[in-house]
């Protein structure tokens, strides 16, 4: 049956018909469309709109497209889209009968409930996958509570902390991506179909049925804003974004940290390549190409949003443009979050790097001024210049932060206060020890071991509950 031959005469340009056809990535839609078209004929045929016996039919040609896949049908670009090559198809199995399983339905409700159906499927697979990566985090986590390293800021040496606190920030990060996706699925949960072009129609269709047929949340009910609205899709594409965000800043400081500088992880072979030309070299590829790929889906948001944003209401042709642009930024984004994953499951900790990191640079300086504070009395502020002072004189002198002690700092405070500190030499020494001073960082959120045991497990209920 050709769509055209009622109003318009002779063929589209070839040209035209291949610049216009979205038929490449409708492939995408096939499965939801037949199941579109299932729900609704069912629809007309409980309403007593189409008889049963025609029904019946259109029904049994949809069973038997589903059986025999998207190769049944003809994919010329003349053909259009999805929608005309499925009814083309049901039209070639049973005849002209095929045409009333089109009653009160345009290919504008169609098309938005098939996008809204086959999203809905990729997001709950990307959402499992993300409680995967968590999972491995915490597990990851749970293994290297005492394990210490020295937490940066401005990528300057600047407390110690465990690699189990470090990791378990990016496990806080994917909860919130995760949650943030879990909320957009809510908006991509609803049906658009019965309202045909844009105003429904007057056959007494059931728009409730096809929606608890579909498994729809719930209704998009204005009719003409159940045609136009693409948000669900920028809206998935953002939250994807953000979940991209993260991972590339995992996959960011996986290369920093395997490099010969700040070697402190080793990335699995297998997730990494040599040179051509120098035998020695490792180099982090996956991690660098899944950086860059970051762009493409932020690229894609960009994309998305500008076709939209000044968009007449109901449908324009311009939506389906934005399609593409929707699954690259899905399939790029689950690729992403699952060779990130792997990655950082099979990457190795350098524990002794991580303790002469921790130790060599004065990161526990805080704790020293903190210390004198708690001890003495001191105004932080004075604390704070004191042992300021103290790392100056110390590097000018090569000398190392263990060997500080109360007599170094005596003649610093003299200096500085006019009076000697008197610090308890053991309670010096435990200040300037890393792993001390994490033991003592006790305050929710924090790196000591107890504490972060406690938000492991906090973690894993959460992961258990969203599992269910
Ligand atoms: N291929 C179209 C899309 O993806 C389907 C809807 C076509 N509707 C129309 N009135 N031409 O948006």
């Amino acid at each position: 049956m050709n769509l055209r031959s009622g109003r318009l005469k002779g063929k589209m340009s070839n040209d035209a018909a291949v610049f216009t056809s979205s038929l490449e990535f409708d492939r995408r839609i096939f499965k939801a469309d037949i199941l579109c078209n299932q729900a609704h004929t069912t629809m007309l045929k409980n309403q007593g709109i189409i008889s049963p016996q025609d029904a019946d039919r259109i029904l049994a040609a949809l069973n038997e497209l589903q059986i025999e896949g998207i190769c049944a049908l003809d994919m010329d670009p003349s053909v259009e889209d999805i929608h005309m090559a499925v009814e083309n198809y049901v039209t070639a199995k049973i005849g002209e009968s095929a045409g009333f399983m089109h009653t009160g339905k345009s290919r504008n409700d169609q098309v938005a409930t098939d996008l809204r159906l086959a999203l809905k499927e990729e997001i709950e697979e990307i959402l499992t996958d993300l409680l995967k990566c968590i999972q491995i985090i915490l597990d990851k986590a749970y293994d290297h509570r005492e394990t210490v390293m020295v937490g940066y800021t401005h990528l300057q040496h600047a407390q110690p902390t465990t690699f189990a606190h470090y990791i378990l920030s990016y496990a806080q990060a994917l909860k919130r991506d995760y949650e943030r996706l879990k909320d957009a699925y809510k908006r991509v949960d609803m049906s658009p179909l019965g309202s045909a072009a844009l105003t429904t129609t007057s056959f007494p269709i059931n728009r409730e049925m096809t929606r608890e047929l579909l498994g729809f949340n719930q209704l998009l009910e204005n009719s003409i804003d159940a045609v136009s609205s693409r948000d669900f899709m920028a809206e998935t594409v953002f939250s994807l974004v953000l979940l991209t965000s993260t991972l590339s800043k995992i996959c960011e400081e996986m290369i920093l940290w395997s490099t010969y500088e700040f070697g402190m992880i080793e990335i699995s072979n297998k997730f990494s390549s040599t040179s051509s030309i120098m035998p020695q070299k490792k180099n982090p590829d996956v991690a660098e190409v899944a950086r860059a790929k970051t762009a493409a889906v932020q690229g894609e948001l960009m994309t998305i949003l500008t076709i939209l944003k000044s968009l007449p209401q109901s449908y324009n042709r311009d939506l389906q443009e934005v399609t593409p642009h929707m699954w690259n930024a899905v399939d790029t984004s689950h690729l992403m979050l699952n060779i990130t994953r792997e990655m950082l499951f099979t990457a190795e900790f350098k524990q002794e790097r991580g303790k002469e990191l921790a130790q060599g640079n004065f990161s526990t300086a805080t704790e020293l001024a903190d210390l004198m504070v708690r001890e003495k009395n001191l105004p932080f502020r004075i604390a704070h210049q004191i042992v300021g002072r103290t790392v100056t004189k110390a590097l000018d002198n090569g000398i190392k932060p263990k060997e500080i002690d109360t007599q170094f700092l005596d003649e610093i405070s003299l200096e500085l206060i006019g009076k000697p500190l008197k610090l308890n030499e053991e309670l010096v020494k435990k200040a300037l020890d890393p792993y001390n001073v994490i033991k003592t960082r006790k305050i929710i959120g924090g790196p000591s071991p107890e504490v972060v045991k406690e938000a492991i497990s906090k973690l894993r209920d959460f992961i258990e509950f969203e599992s269910k």
